[in-house]
Order: structure tokens, then C-alpha cells, then sequence
């Protein structure tokens, strides 16, 4: 059987640069490839929901945000299946028989849906539908029998989670689901970017973000703004590399030919960061030198994205599609599922006959 891709990300924004060293560059990668027989790329809408009950007017608004910066880093609707969680019933059914697999000890212990729940102050008053949002991310998984799982690091534990509860099925049922795997990026930088500020994550409510769909102005405002190193007053005061977003961005966004092209006094970022440690090189040169590496990478995203734009019909028309053709592999394992599980009376000819008997002395 092919390999076959299922990833998505929740509609509460547009997406940044975290988003796409993280994963969204690497979905291209793995679109390119060729090795991949179907690729289903989500808008999890619903599972935006699930902490934002009382906002749904802003996850509609930033459906076409998201499919706008899919469509704008490169993923081809051409190769590429999109698809609106909520549309797809088969999901939530799934999540439904899937929860019965799962207890609450377990699903306390999930290390990412722990840090949510204390980022968001939930406190006592945790959604249930948030706190059993893995379940339903093991189903949107499953339902297309996905291999690979392109993702950030923060979504390890729900990978963990839906290998658990695929286990659980097969074995109890019969082996109908297929165990998923997570492709992280190589680059370990990728795996976590800060926000511009140096703050853990790049996050929309941290305000520290930069956006794909951010102009040349506002990136380079906030490269401006970036935090460096406090103690690196002078130029020629030695300066320190942890924890200086600038090279921390760098460390992701740096590409064979940057020095040649735009910093050729330098052989490559050691010899850089060597230079910034040592003292004599300023904060002003190593952030012209990051906007114009970021500024090679975004240019062309903005520029699809303004194609895009202009398109919006047809965008409507690939997430409409997509979702129809998406909905159909869904229902089919559903099917594989209900049956597995003998609860599919109406199609069993052995229910009926079995219980006749029974009734008939
Ligand atoms: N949890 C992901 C996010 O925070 C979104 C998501 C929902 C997802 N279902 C998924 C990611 C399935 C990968 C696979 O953005």
C-alpha cells in the first residue's frame, strides 16, 4: 500500500513563519517528491471550535486566510487534497467510538494539551471537547489510513495518542487502521521557533509573529525590532548567540548561496556567529543580512498569494471539491470501522438471521 499524507492546521489565524519552517515548507517538499499516493491537507475548523465556542465568527473568517497561505507556499491543488474538517460528519462519528478506546488519566497526561490548558487560564472550566481533541485528531488521522503525519514537534503527542488508539482497535476489532508517523523537520531550530520578541513560540497571542502573508515593510519592521542580545551595546562588545533570535533565525532560514549573494565577506553562518561572539560585527549588518534571506524565501509566497487573491472563486471551488472527494475515503474506512465492529445491522445479513433464531423456538 502507498504512503499516503494527512496533516492540517486550526483556522484561528493566518499562518507565520513558524508554520512554515515547521511544517508547511516541508509539505511542500514531500508534495514534490512524488513518493506520496494521496496527500489530504485539513482546515481543522472544528477543532478551532473546541476553545473557541464563543467566537466562531473569527475560525470562518480565517478558513480562506489558511487555505490562502496553503495555496501561497506552493502546495499544488493539483497533488494536493483540502478539505474543511466540519464538513466531513464521518470525523466526528469516528471521534464518537474512538473515545471509548481512550480513558481520562490518559488523556491528562498529554503534555501539549496540558500546556494549552494553562496557556489559556482554562483552569476548571476546560471545554471537554478541547480536552479530548486528540481523540478527534486520531480520527481525522485515520480516516484517510494516513502513514505520514507532516508536523511541529508540539504534535508528537497526538501522534503517540492515535498510535494508542489505532493499536486498541485493531487488536480489539480487527485490523482495519493504519498506524500514522510523524515527519518532524530536520533542522532542529525548525522544530520550535521563538517569536520575534525571543519568547518560547512564535504565537498569534503573543503578538510576536511574522506572518507569510506579512508585506516586505511590515517584515522588515519587525526584523528591526527583533531581540538580539542585551548586553551587546557597541559594536564592538562581544555578543552572545543563545537565545539571539537573529541567528536563531538564521539557523533556519540560512541556504547554501545566502553568504555568496548577499553577505560575501562571510563563509557561512559559523564563521559569522564567530565573528558576532568575538565582538566588532553590529546588530544592524546581521539584520539586513536576515531580511534579505527572509526576504528571498516570502517574496514568491506573497506573490502567489496576491494570484491567489484574486482567484477567490476558484479557491472556493478547490476546498468545495476537495472536501466532497475527502469525505468519500472518509466514509469508506467509517464503514471498515462500523463493520469491524459489528455495528452495522442494517448491512448484516447475520444480525438478523442470528437473532430470528433466536426469537423462533
Ligand atoms: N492540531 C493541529 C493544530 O494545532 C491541527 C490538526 C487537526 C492536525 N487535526 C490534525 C494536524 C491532524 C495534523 C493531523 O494546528
Amino acid at each position: 500500500m502507498g504512503k499516503i499524507i494527512l496533516t492540517g492546521d486550526r483556522p484561528t489565524g493566518r499562518l507565520h513563519i513558524g508554520h512554515y519552517v515547521g511544517s508547511l515548507r516541508r509539505r511542500v517538499e514531500l508534495q514534490n517528491s512524488g513518493e506520496f499516493e494521496k496527500i489530504y491537507i485539513m482546515i481543522a475548523d472544528a477543532q478551532a471550535l473546541t476553545d473557541n465556542a464563543d467566537n466562531p465568527e473569527k475560525v470562518r473568517q480565517n478558513i480562506m486566510e489558511v487555505a490562502l497561505d496553503y495555496l501561497s507556499v506552493g502546495l499544488d491543488p493539483e497533488k494536493v487534497t483540502f478539505l474543511i474538517q466540519s464538513q466531513i460528519p464521518e470525523l466526528t462519528e469516528l471521534t464518537f467510538y474512538y473515545s471509548d478506546l481512550v480513558t481520562v488519566s490518559r488523556l491528562q497526561r498529554n503534555p501539549t494539551v496540558k500546556s494549552e490548558i494553562q496557556m489559556r487560564e482554562f483552569e476548571a472550566s476546560i471545554p471537554v471537547g478541547f480536552f479530548t481533541y486528540p481523540i478527534s485528531q486520531a480520527a481525522d488521522i485515520t480516516a484517510f489510513k494516513a502513514t505520514t503525519v507532516p508536523a511541529g514537534e508540539d504534535q508528537e503527542p497526538m501522534l503517540e495518542q492515535a498510535r494508542e488508539i489505532v493499536r486498541k482497535f485493531n487488536q480489539t476489532y480487527g485490523e482495519v487502521l493504519v498506524e500514522p508517523s510523524i515527519s518532524l523537520p530536520t533542522n532542529e531550530t525548525c522544530r520550535r521557533l521563538p517569536g520575534i520578541d525571543g519568547k518560547a513560540k512564535m504565537s498569534k497571542s503573543l503578538g510576536n509573529c511574522i506572518y507569510l502573508s506579512d508585506t516586505e515593510k511590515e517584515v522588515s519592521d519587525k526584523v528591526r525590532q527583533m531581540y538580539t542580545d542585551p548586553t551587546h551595546l557597541k559594536v564592538s562588545d562581544p555578543g552572545h548567540i543563545e537565545g539571539n533570535v537573529v541567528f536563531t533565525y538564521l539557523d533556519a532560514f540560512v541556504k547554501e548561496d545566502s553568504f555568496e549573494k548577499y553577505l560575501p565577506e562571510y563563509q557561512n553562518l559559523d564563521e559569522l556567529k564567530a565573528h558576532y561572539e568575538k565582538g566588532g560585527l553590529g546588530d544592524v549588518k546581521i539584520k539586513n543580512f536576515l531580511k534579505a534571506v527572509l526576504e528571498e524565501e516570502l517574496a514568491p509566497i506573497r506573490e502567489r498569494r496576491h494570484y491567489w487573491e484574486a482567484r477567490i472563486p476558484e479557491v472556493y471551488e478547490i476546498l468545495k471539491s476537495g472536501t466532497e472527494a475527502a469525505e468519500k475515503v472518509a466514509a469508506a474506512t467509517l464503514t471498515d470501522v462500523k463493520n469491524a465492529m459489528k455495528i452495522n445491522y442494517f448491512e448484516d445479513p447475520e444480525w438478523i438471521a442470528e437473532q430470528e433464531a433466536k426469537f423462533t423456538k
